[in-house]
């Protein structure tokens, strides 16, 4: 079982932390056990926020060269790119004080929206100017106040933009998933460093057909730049165990089935269950509930698009978006065998036969099977979308509704319809100005 309990951790300023992404070689150790036993009346727990020290591609050197080109022409590479990515973000970081002794995935060490908050109050009353002393300013995060059950029970606003979409027939809109948005290092820095740039954005500014005015900036109009490479955003839901955690299917029936629901495609459960705590990966809260980790976005900068990266929880893991799975994902955190994963990298697949790479091996032809049937229906579109996060949206591939992160909201689009981006594909720069702006005013 890997859970965190928030009050099981002490205010750790001289914990040790091995930063994962200066690591070497793919084998990661295997976590340590939790010490258990600590007063629930100890202090509020924190950690240092963790490092990225390079980019995930520059770690993966056989994928390094043309990568964008090399991952939009490949299933496979896309694929197997994609589950390092997810080894990467959830590899342990070691922890290790009097108080507690145990493991926390990467992404966890990282910014949540309200930790860019206080960083950039910090930054901006301090009147720093430099991004990179601006993240020394709040040196530990608060992991009580992520883990928390506000935090993990907060209702993603995606969920909030889908009511308002209109025209899209008579199907039910899901029931609303709730968690929240994690961020890199370097993108909280990229964000202080462009802080001006943002607070005075107008999209209007930016129409779609515009022509960026340099080739090195095309997504960032209202960034300095584009994000850097280890730009690594993070998009989790979360249910409580006990509520029991729907499920979903992705064969190549089911990949059908969703496709026609409606126009945009909609997953529909295929029941309920209770997973024990080995099968999921869970947290526990500071009421002592536990909650389980049903889907997760990775985005990450290593190319211009970003990658498009998901995982979710599934009770028959080891078939269709599953069957490929490396065991160095389960070397990261035991319970992610319990997660299938799909991958976008681009508008457009640019692979002329993408199941090919799985249809010699009775192990992956489930697989190859669901690859086959997407690409009959997804008219030369990638495809990539979260039954627990897409939703009632997901005949999509993620990198075209972020197109229009900073602008628009358009659920149906797949293809490329705009020759600019303002936030450099964020939907959450929104929250982000908005912190700036209210901070700048005091
Ligand atoms: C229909 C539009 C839509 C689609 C499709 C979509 N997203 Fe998003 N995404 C959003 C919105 C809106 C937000 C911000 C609001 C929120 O927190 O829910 C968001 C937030 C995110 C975030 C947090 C960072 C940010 O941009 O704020 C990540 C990471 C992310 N999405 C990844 C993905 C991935 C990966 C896929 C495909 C598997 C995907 N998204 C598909 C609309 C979409």
């Amino acid at each position: 079982m890997r859970t965190i309990k928030p009050r099981n951790l002490l205010l750790l300023t001289a914990c040790t932390l091995s930063a994962f992404f200066s690591r070497t070689g793919e084998s990661a150790q295997p976590p340590l056990a939790i010490k258990a036993g600590l007063s629930a009346k100890k202090m509020p727990a924190s950690v240092a926020f963790g490092k990225v020290t390079s980019a995930l591609s520059a770690l993966l050197p056989e994928f390094s060269v043309n990568l964008d080109k090399s991952l939009a022409s490949s299933m496979k590479k896309r694929r197997d790119f994609a589950w390092k990515i997810v080894a990467k973000v959830f590899a342990p970081i070691d922890v290790t004080s009097s108080a507690f002794t145990g493991t926390i995935p990467t992404w966890q060490t990282w910014y949540g929206e309200e930790d860019f908050q206080d960083i950039y109050a910090a930054y901006h009353k301090a009147k720093a100017t430099d991004p990179a002393t601006g993240l020394g300013l709040l040196k530990v995060k608060n992991l009580n106040r992520t883990l928390s059950s506000k935090n993990l029970g907060k209702t993603l606003k995606q969920f909030e933009r889908f009511k308002k979409v209109k025209g899209l027939g008579t199907n039910p809109l899901p029931a609303p998933g709730t968690g929240f948005v994690t961020y890199s290092p370097g993108m909280i820095e990229h964000m202080l460093k462009s802080a001006t740039n943002i607070a005075k954005c107008n999209p209007d500014d930016y129409p779609a057909d515009q022509k960026p005015s340099t080739a090195k900036n095309t997504w960032g109009l209202c960034l300095k730049a584009e994000f850097p490479k280890d730009g690594v955003m993070i998009k989790t839901r979360w249910a409580k165990l006990a509520s029991g955690i729907k499920t979903y299917g992705t064969t190549a029936t089911d990949m059908e089935t969703m496709w026609n629901k409606s126009s945009v495609g909609q997953f529909a459960s295929s029941g309920t269950t209770t997973p024990s705590t080995s099968a999921m990966y869970t947290v526990t809260d500071e009421n002592g509930a536990v909650w389980g980790l049903e889907g997760m976005h990775i985005s990450t900068k290593d190319i211009r698009l970003w990658t498009w990266v998901s995982i979710w929880w599934s009770n028959s893991p080891d078939s269709d978006y599953g069957a490929d799975r490396p065991s160095t994902v389960a070397a990261a955190l035991p319970s992610l065998a319990n997660y299938k994963m799909c991958i976008a990298s681009d508008f457009v697949e640019k692979d002329s036969d993408p199941s090919s790479h799985y249809r010699s091996s009775d192990k992956t032809k489930s697989l190859a099977d669901a690859i086959d049937k997407v690409k009959s229906l997804a008219n030369g579109s990638q495809w990539c979308a979260n039954p627990y996060l897409e939703t009632s949206f997901s005949r999509s591939n993620c990198v075209g509704c972020h197109q229009g992160a900073g602008v628009n909201f358009d659920v149906s689009a797949t293809t490329q319809n705009r020759v600019n981006g303002i936030p450099d594909f964020v939907y959450g720069f929104d929250n982000i100005k908005e912190a700036i702006e209210t901070e700048n005013a005091k």
